[in-house]
């Protein structure tokens, strides 16, 4: 008989990655099934984000209720970085957790199940040549691993003491899992690294060279995969090579994510991010002008310790030059092992919340404008969701949700349709 996984992820695309990799090598090799009901469970998995504060003091008192749910007999893992973070504390802090298993340490799982008090947050372990089984998780769109950990040093950020540094997967694996993920029916892909543009840098073996161009070049000469995306590029490593083949290879979703963090160039200094307000203003500038219905989100940090009232004026200033798609605001967090949490904080709480209130207004504001202006345009959506009988949710290449009635399944299709209404997140649709 299979035994039950209840699985629960929090975080970036990363981590629900790194979720699919856990369900895959548990049901293929170690004869689980997923169940969604907690108290059916011989296994519950916590795969969590550690990026932000919040989701880790939730981890205990989540634990605590599962403890209490849970049948007798099942065991309870944490996985992703909080894990890597905290390691074997998560242990001493709640004794029922049967294992730890970091975010850099995924194909380890088969071990860490047989092992009560098992900890493993080794983030100077290299899976970059392991291959996962493709479970099959959404038919149409993959989600691809091209790198792993990261190589900065935002002195914010918590993401390399909890993946470690950053090494690239070699380019004919990524060229088969996509091949393979092609073949059982995948029509998109989106490519993950936490610097998906610095792809090529580092590889364990030192013979292997590529660049993330000549990678997308490759990706695209497979047969019947139709849209590529990838995510996040980082604003250093948008040069103008890489702004060109975004602009002319037609399988590239004309739709970016570039976090900006800071529109000041004293903050990100500070944070040392590596570029100015002035180079991510022209980067997102020649996007633009090279593809002009290009999509771009940005992620923004707001009361970073050093922020001061005109560091946050260039802060809108920049949204309003760019006037992004999609905003993912947050307000600062101070994290572990980061150099800003030792910096000497100079906004107050309620300084940094109303910042961050003023950019979800000034957002607001300009999508609601934007959003008005797509009535009667016409896009090629790939239909991936069905929200409830007769309605399906798809994305254009650029990036809109755009929701459509339909009485026939149209999963996996990619259609043309025209705009018949706006909402601030998404659009409504007639197929043509
Ligand atoms: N590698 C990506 C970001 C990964 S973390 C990049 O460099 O763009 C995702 C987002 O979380 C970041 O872009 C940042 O906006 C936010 N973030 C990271 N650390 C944070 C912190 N300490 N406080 C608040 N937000 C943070
Ligand atoms: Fe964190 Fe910076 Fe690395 Fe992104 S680039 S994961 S923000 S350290
Ligand atoms: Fe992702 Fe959160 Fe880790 S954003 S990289 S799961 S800290």
């Amino acid at each position: 008989m299979s035994k039950r996984l209840y699985i629960e992820t929090l975080g970036c695309a990363m981590n629900e990655k790194d979720s699919e990799n856990i369900i895959a090598e548990l049901t293929t090799k170690e004869n689980y099934k997923t169940t969604t009901d907690i108290k059916k469970a011989d296994l519950i998995i916590i795969n969590t984000c550690s990026v932000r504060e919040k989701p880790v003091s939730k981890l205990f008192s989540q634990l605590g209720v599962i403890n209490k749910q849970k049948k007798n007999t099942a065991k309870i893992g944490v996985c992703g970085c909080t894990a890597s973070h905290l390691g074997v504390d998560i242990i001493k802090a709640a004794p029922y957790v049967d294992f730890v298993l970091g975010a850099r340490n995924v194909s380890k799982i088969t071990k860490a199940i047989y092992q009560k008090g098992f900890v493993d947050t080794d983030i100077s372990y290299d899976e970059t040549t392991y291959m996962f089984d493709d479970i099959g998780a959404n038919s149409y769109k993959k989600k691809i691993n091209i790198s792993i950990g990261c190589d900065k040093s935002c002195t914010y950020c918590i993401v390399p003491n909890t993946r470690g540094t950053e090494i690239s997967i070699p380019k004919e694996l990524i060229l088969d899992e996509i091949s393979r993920a092609v073949a059982s029916g995948a029509v998109e892909v989106l490519l993950l690294g936490q610097n998906v543009n610095n792809y090529g840098k580092t590889f364990s073996n030192k013979l292997i060279k590529s660049s993330f161009v000549e990678l997308l070049r490759d990706i695209s000469k497979i047969p019947k995969l139709k849209r590529i995306r990838f995510a996040s590029p980082h604003p250093l490593h948008m040069d103008d090579e890489f702004i060109k083949e975004f602009a002319t290879n037609d399988k590239i979703c004309k739709n970016i994510h570039i976090p900006l963090q800071s529109g000041s160039t004293k903050v990100l200094k500070d944070m040392r991010r590596g570029y100015s307000k002035e180079w991510f203003v022209d980067r997102c500038a020649s996007i633009k002008k090279a593809v002009p219905h290009s999509r771009i989100s940005t992620d923004i940090i707001v009361g970073f310790p050093t922020e001061t009232a005109e560091d946050f004026a260039d802060t809108i200033d920049v949204i309003n030059a760019v006037r992004f798609d999609q905003i993912f605001n947050f307000k600062y967090s101070p994290r572990p092992n980061t150099v800003a949490k030792d910096m000497l904080n100079i906004v107050p709480d309620d300084i940094a919340s109303s910042r961050l209130q003023q950019v979800i207004e000034l957002h607001k504001a300009q999508l609601d404008e934007k959003m008005s202006q797509n009535i009667g345009k016409e896009f090629e959506v790939l239909f991936e969701q069905q929200k409830n009988k007769d309605r399906y949710v798809g994305f254009s290449d650029n990036g809109y949700q755009i929701q459509v009635i339909s009485d026939k399944n149209i999963l996996g299709n990619i259609s043309k349709v025209y705009i018949t209404n706006f909402h601030r997140t998404y659009l409504e649709a007639n197929i043509k």
